[in-house]
């Protein structure tokens, strides 16, 4: 082959695009994330916050909204501020995508992290906690991006949309059997933002998900212990190899990824970061 050939098809790439460090520099951009008084949605904004952006986290809970944002401010600086938000409720979720305007001027990124989910089996769950389900993580998942996009759209600079789902969305998540109504509900929330993703892409937005595996947060730990209190639950919670993040900044630096300029050609992609669970990969 002619060098000139090599050259053309190959090195004159490296010349028409950015530094890394350009890409992953998110200087002047801003950024909501739901979920910010939780585990990952902390630990999203504090590396959105580092790469530059303006960060609004957004919580159901005012109390850990609060130590979130002072937290945040002594790690990282004054960009960041926490608005309450229910993301079951569309005037909520479009009067944070509008704060986060009316604070620093644009939406650039929007990472949905907030969830619920309790430990039942299908022939023990009660309507309630079905619907309550779905109404939070199907539905809020809907509402939150919806209201993001709406406003990015508006502004029309283009935008990244980052729903957290999980490897329940596509595997039977171990303990099995009591979490069939969560996976049912992130599985729709990932059918719905594979569909979204193709929607929005006219107007330059990137949405893509990020399958969690399991991970040692206080939603886990705290939160979300619904059902816990059943022993033969606790037994199977106990004995499931699944493999688990003590440190879930390894999920928070792939969604960083997908909120740069990194992803700029992903859309609608499943990004799985389970520690091998997909592939039956087992605690070390
Ligand atoms: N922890 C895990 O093992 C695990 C595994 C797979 C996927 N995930 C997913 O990762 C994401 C983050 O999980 P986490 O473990 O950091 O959870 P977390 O409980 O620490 O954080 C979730 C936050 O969502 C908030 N929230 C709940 N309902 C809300 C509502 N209606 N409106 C607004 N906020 C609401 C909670 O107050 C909480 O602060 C979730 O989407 C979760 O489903 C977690």
């Amino acid at each position: 082959m002619e060098k000139s050939k090599f050259l053309d098809l190959t090195a004159k790439y490296a010349n028409e695009t950015e530094p890394f460090a350009e890409l992953i520099n998110l200087k002047g951009q801003v950024a909501v994330v739901t979920g910010g008084a939780g585990t990952l949605g902390y630990l999203i904004s504090r590396r959105l916050l580092e790469a530059g952006a303006s960060v609004v986290l957004t919580d159901i809970n005012e109390e850990r909204g609060a130590y979130a944002e002072e937290s945040l401010i002594s790690l990282c600086g004054k960009n960041v501020i926490f608005k309450k938000g229910d993301i079951t409720k569309t005037e909520d979720m479009d009067a944070v995508m509008n704060f986060a305007v009316e604070k620093y001027g644009r939406l650039d990124i929007c990472v949905h992290s907030a969830a619920y989910w309790s430990y039942y089996p299908t022939l023990g769950i009660s309507d309630e906690e079905w619907n309550y389900t779905i109404d939070t993580v199907l539905t809020g998942t809907m509402i939150a991006c919806r209201s993001a996009a709406k406003v990015m759209k508006e502004l029309g600079n283009g935008g990244k949309i980052v729903p957290i789902l999980s490897d329940a969305s596509i595997n039977c998540e171990p303990p099995l059997g009591v979490l069939d109504h969560y996976a049912a509900a992130k599985a729709g929330a990932r059918g719905f933002a594979r569909s979204f993703a193709r929607e929005v892409k006219q107007y330059g937005i990137n949405v893509n998900m990020m399958l969690a595996g399991a991970m040692n947060t206080i939603g886990a730990r705290f939160l979300n212990v619904k059902g816990m209190e059943n022993p033969e639950t606790r037994a199977k919670m106990a004995h499931t190899n699944m493999p688990m993040s003590n440190t879930p900044d390894d999920m928070a630096r792939v969604v960083f990824m997908l909120c740069t300029k990194i992803s700029d050609f992903m859309y609608g992609a499943d990004v799985i970061v389970d520690g091998g669970a997909h592939i039956n990969l087992g605690k070390e």
